[in-house]
């Protein structure tokens, strides 16, 4: 992917960090995923007094995509207000191995951009058997 394309997901992932509602955490996540036609569906967190009510940024982005029909992806771009890189959580990394194995995954903060497949960030996943 081209460096701009990459700064566009970027800047797209930080508008709807913008939107998260987080006020148990306060740590406010924002999401862009993009499909290979170059649609990209946003996300952010939405957590709710009870607690494990709350929903990831990536789980927001990639249901509305899947909802509307969207199945070929090509990143994610993952930002949160943390000056450290935000890791997507154990259980997202099995629904974005599952829909969107072949996904680049860039990961941004102050420090730059991380760039990972699910591969690495999922080896060994479960799958069911045929
Ligand atoms: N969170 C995400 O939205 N995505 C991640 O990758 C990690 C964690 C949210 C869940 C919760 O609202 C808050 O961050 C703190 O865990």
């Amino acid at each position: 992917m081209q460096d701009n394309s990459i700064k566009h997901l970027v800047t797209e992932a930080e508008k709807s960090m913008g939107k998260a509602i987080a006020p148990y955490s306060e740590f406010k996540v924002g999401v862009a995923l993009s499909t290979k036609k170059g649609k990209i569906y946003t996300g952010c967190n939405i957590e709710n007094p009870s607690l494990m009510l709350s929903i990831c940024a990536e789980k927001v982005a990639l249901t509305k995509a899947l909802s509307e029909g969207d199945k070929n992806f090509q990143a994610m771009a993952i930002v949160s207000g943390n000056k450290e890189y935000c890791f997507p959580c154990g259980s997202c990394r099995q629904l974005l191995w599952e829909f969107a194995r072949g996904i680049d995954i860039f990961l941004y903060s102050k420090k730059g951009i991380k760039k990972y497949s699910l591969d690495e960030l999922l080896p060994f996943a479960f799958s069911k058997p045929l």
